[in-house]
């Protein structure tokens, strides 16, 4: 009996352990530059290995956050811009659960409510000022703050949070994610701009809203 309970003891904590490794796992080695040519490569998880021998210096480097990104073109209808240093653009980052972003904002520009459902967000605004906040799971609560330049706020994961430049001049700030691969989740362009889209019967009740509002916002939202 004992002996049974044992085994099921090491089974459970290996199904616990290998459900711990669907998050960015702690890394079991230096690193694991991800690769996409699989040949002469070792899978860890997600991506493969680059051979270690191989790794050069720059598989840790990325240039280019130095410049704003781009907020006033026509496709661009929130005036903010998020340049996300993921480990796609930066293979390094495989199995180390970390990324960076930058963001741009335009006067009264908005980076709307969204969500990383693997990342917890830590933003330090560099320039301008920003109306921040999260609303918590059920019941609903809304964390907000206005943040000055060198200030720091956290966006817990999972939860829907916005950025909004309340300043008249452009607003400048970066954000560490704790995941290789945050992935974001917009609200407005979820719902209303899927592929192919709800059926707006759903969205009609679900928003309160009136068929004509719905039917707008589908078409505006599924042309971006
Ligand atoms: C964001 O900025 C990049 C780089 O400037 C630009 O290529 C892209 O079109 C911009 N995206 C939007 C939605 O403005």
């Amino acid at each position: 009996m004992q002996g049974v309970s044992f085994l099921a003891t090491v089974a459970l904590l290996a199904l616990a352990s290998s459900f711990a490794s669907a998050y960015d796992p702690s890394p079991l080695q230096d690193f694991c530059v991800a690769i996409n040519d699989i040949k002469s490569a070792v899978f860890v998880n997600g991506k493969f290995c680059k051979d270690p021998t191989m790794v050069v210096a720059n598989d840790f480097f990325f240039s280019g956050l130095s410049k704003p990104a781009d907020t006033a073109n026509k496709a661009n209808k929130v005036g903010s811009n998020v340049t996300l240093v993921n480990v796609d653009i930066l293979a390094g980052l495989n199995t180390l659960g970390i990324s960076l972003a930058r963001l741009d904002f335009e006067a009264y520009g908005l980076n709307p409510p969204h969500i990383h459902p693997r990342g917890t967000e830590l933003l330090v605004v560099m320039e301008g000022t920003l109306l921040v906040g999260f609303v918590t799971s059920n019941p609903n609560k809304l964390f907000t703050k206005v943040l000055d330049k060198g200030d720091v706020f956290v966006f817990p994961i999972g939860l829907i949070h916005f950025q909004f430049n309340i300043g008249n001049t452009n607003a400048v700030a970066f954000s560490g994610l704790n995941s290789q691969n945050p992935g974001v989740i917009t609200i407005a362009n979820a719902v209303f701009g899927s592929k192919p889209p709800i059926n707006p019967d759903v969205l009609i009740k679900a928003f309160q809203l009136d068929k004509g509002v719905v039917e707008y916002l589908e078409k505006e939202f599924m042309s971006n």
